[in-house]
């Protein structure tokens, strides 16, 4: 049976492959189930420990830890780059106007780190802490479980004009959006399923703002949205404010649930970004977003199988990269 079967075939067969997988051989340049079963037994046990003490003491470390990852892997493949600092004579990725103030849960991975080097120093990777703490965020917000491949290892670059060129923008339509994902071997159909990630967590008002005061109609606002939830956010999020804090929920039923109530939101004139809203624009994405909305079982799976395949973008394997001590700054 080959690996490249393993890797893309469902979830439900990686979770049984994962019992099996101290005994696998390690195959050169492929991240596997397992990876740290014989270096570091207890690693992803420590990862799910310190996220669950993370999200018993603020829920909004799931959905930043989700999206941490996000932006770790469309920046330069997932290699924890969006997890260094800044210094004197670089601006790192997470200073970015996409990044900073927004992402959150950094205490997080590096707590987890904090325990993995006192346990096996020198062994776990940061890229794969973090794809371990979104898996287990989304576990926490009662999303499908899945098996995460690992074997990352941390990159050395990291630089903020590499953001705005790969994250895609919130005011961006369905063919920006489709050119985006596909520059990373994403599919149309993942782009739909992985922006259903929108179902947790917040937005700061400046990634709605765009559509709430500057549209001809009777509000404002942009006629694609809702007139009655226009009218709540913009009470939530006033014209000109400059209280870069304000944030709305992302889903208002369920701000912590991983559920499908993003497309119920979505297909209701209720999504949040233009870069939601405009899913409903082209015929597939539509039939997909009205899919989802009905099936949850079906979302969720496709879900966990997008985020395994979100986490191995240009991953770096075997003698490449580093494992990095800290995981603010490169060794
Ligand atoms: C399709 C293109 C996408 C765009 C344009 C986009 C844009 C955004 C924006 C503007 C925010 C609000 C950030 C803030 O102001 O605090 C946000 C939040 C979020 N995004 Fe996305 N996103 C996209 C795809 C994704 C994907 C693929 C994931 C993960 C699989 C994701 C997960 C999240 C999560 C969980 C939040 C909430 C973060 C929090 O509560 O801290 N997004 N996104
Ligand atoms: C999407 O946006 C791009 C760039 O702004 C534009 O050229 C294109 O016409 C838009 N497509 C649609 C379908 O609106
Ligand atoms: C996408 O796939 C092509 C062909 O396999 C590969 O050369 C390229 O590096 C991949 N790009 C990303 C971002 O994974
Ligand atoms: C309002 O629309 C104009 C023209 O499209 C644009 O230049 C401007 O940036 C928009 N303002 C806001 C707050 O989105
Ligand atoms: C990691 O590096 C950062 C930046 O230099 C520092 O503030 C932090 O204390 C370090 N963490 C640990 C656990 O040494």
């Amino acid at each position: 049976m080959s690996i490249k079967m393993n890797i893309h075939s469902s979830v439900r067969f990686l979770v049984l492959f994962s019992v099996l997988s101290c005994l696998s051989v390690q195959l050169e340049a492929q991240l596997q189930v397992g990876f740290y079963c014989e270096s570091c037994p207890s690693a992803e046990r420590i990862v799910r420990e310190e996220v669950m003490k993370g999200f018993m003491n603020d829920k909004g470390v799931a959905p930043g830890l989700v999206r941490m990852h996000f932006h770790d892997c469309f920046v330069r493949g997932c290699d924890g780059s969006v997890l260094i600092d800044s210094t004197s004579s670089n601006t790192a990725e997470k200073d970015s106007p996409a990044n900073n103030p927004s992402l959150r849960g950094f205490e997080v991975i590096d707590s987890a780190k904090t325990r993995l080097e006192a346990e096996c120093k020198g062994v776990v990777s940061c890229a794969d802490i973090l794809a371990f703490a979104a898996r287990d965020s989304v576990a926490m917000t009662r999303g499908q479980r899945y098996d995460v491949p690992s074997g990352r290892r941390d990159g050395r670059v990291s630089l903020v004009s590499e953001v705005f060129q790969n994250i895609p923008g919130f005011t961006f339509n369905v063919t920006r959006l489709t050119q985006s994902f596909a520059n990373k071997n994403l599919t149309q159909e993942e782009m739909v399923t992985l922006s259903g990630a929108h179902t947790i967590g917040r937005s700061h008002c400046t990634s709605v703002s765009n559509r709430l005061y500057n549209f001809s109609g009777t509000n404002g606002a942009d006629p694609t949205l809702d007139s009655k939830y226009a009218g709540q956010l913009q009470q939530q999020c006033p014209q000109g404010s400059t209280n870069s804090n304000q944030v709305v929920p992302m889903d208002p039923v369920s701000p912590f649930i991983t559920d499908v109530n993003y497309y119920q939101d979505v297909l209701a004139n209720k999504g949040l970004f233009t870069s939601d809203q405009t899913l409903l624009t082209d015929s597939n994405t539509a039939n997909e977003v009205n899919q989802n909305a009905r099936n949850q079982f079906l979302w969720m799976r496709k879900f966990a199988a997008a985020m395994v395949n979100m986490g191995q973008i240009e991953v770096l394997t075997g003698t490449n990269g580093e494992i990095r001590t800290n995981c603010s700054v490169i060794n």
